[in-house]
């Protein structure tokens, strides 16, 4: 006899002290059964928040691990452990080799401050939060530089390159990227790690382009870990949250190619919107998690076997957790 998963799902969800989590990029139907929603900052905000001991996260590694580093004493599960390859970029070993990077061109170790994009392993977030310094999201990446910048120290952006060029510029700084052409931290003001996320640079000035010829007026709203040319492009640069905030505020017949991930920009306001891509831009790791993975995950709860927790080593979430913090201070 087949399992008829969403049905058990919601039996599940209503036995067990259990709030289920999902990010804006997972399947329709995984999305849909979700208690919390929404970008980086909000998820890990919500999550730490809850009351229910138990997490059940539909997302990448970084997000649930992030979850068990601000909430230590609840257990964290997710139904596939997929990591975001953007964070795969950078370990432990490249996040020294950077600081030494700076080091050798004659900036002291105590005068970078280091902040890392959420989308990075907590062994990083931990070895950024040991130096004094924060993570950032989409979402609040310019305040955060902002306030790394009082320190008056030399920033180290790891590990979306992207991200830290965009912020940079926008904010009238000088960024360079460690391995393209000269990257003098002396000259620059924020000295980016060469990682990126292989959804996003889909997204190019041709197609924006391709956009405005076909629908003049259209409006261009990118995520910012799109390359830097792409959202000096646009007209609208955003987390996911604040993309669905700026789509949902748009009068009805304003037309508007939207540069994120698939799943999202196909549950937005059907009519006048388009996925600014001629090849689909589906994030291959938020699509790893299905129905019977969820399933399987809050089955294994009731069961009292949890498969898929997620644990993090003591000094790593003591460390993970300063920087995390830091960040979460921030309004
Ligand atoms: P948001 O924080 O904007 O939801 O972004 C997460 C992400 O992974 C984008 O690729
Ligand atoms: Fe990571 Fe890119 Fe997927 Fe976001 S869209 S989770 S940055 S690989």
């Amino acid at each position: 006899m087949s399992i008829d998963y969403k049905a058990e799902i919601i039996r599940l969800k209503e036995k067990l002290p259990v709030t289920l989590v999902a990010h804006y990029y997972q399947r329709d139907e995984v999305f849909e059964m979700a208690d919390i929603t929404g970008d980086s900052l909000e998820l890990a905000r919500r999550c730490k928040a809850d009351d229910n001991p138990w997490v059940v996260f539909c997302g990448v590694g970084f997000m649930g691990q992030s979850v068990k580093v601000i909430a230590p004493e609840k257990r964290v599960l997710m139904p596939k452990i997929a990591c975001c390859a953007m964070a795969r970029m950078i370990d432990g070993s490249y996040f020294d080799d950077s600081v030494n990077y700076m080091v050798e061109r004659g900036i002291a170790k105590e005068n970078i401050l280091p902040i890392t994009y959420i989308n990075s392993d907590a062994t990083v977030k931990a070895k950024v939060g040991e130096m004094g310094g924060m993570v950032c999201t989409s979402s609040n990446a310019y305040k955060i530089i902002e306030k790394g910048l009082e320190s008056g120290k030399k920033i180290l952006f790891v590990p979306d390159r992207c991200l830290g060029q965009n912020f940079a510029h926008s904010m009238g700084l000088k960024s360079c990227v460690i391995g393209e052409g000269e990257c003098d931290p002396q000259e620059a003001d924020i000295i980016c790690f060469n990682g990126f996320c292989s959804v996003h640079q889909l997204f190019t000035v041709d197609d924006i382009e391709f956009y405005r010829n076909r629908y003049p007026g259209i409006k261009i709203a990118v995520h910012p870990e799109c390359d830097p040319a792409v959202v000096q492009a646009a007209d609208f640069v955003g987390s996911t949250s604040q993309l669905i905030k700026y789509v949902n505020d748009l009068d009805p017949e304003q037309k508007v190619a939207i540069g994120t991930e698939y799943n999202l920009v196909n549950r937005m306001r059907q009519g006048n919107t388009y996925v600014l891509s001629s090849t689909k831009p589906e994030c291959p790791t938020m699509n790893e998690t299905t129905l019977e993975d969820l399933y399987r995950t809050l089955k294994s709860i009731e069961d009292d076997q949890p498969i898929n927790e997620i644990f993090v080593d003591e000094h790593t979430v003591k460390y993970a957790n300063l920087a995390l913090e830091r960040m979460l201070a921030i309004k």
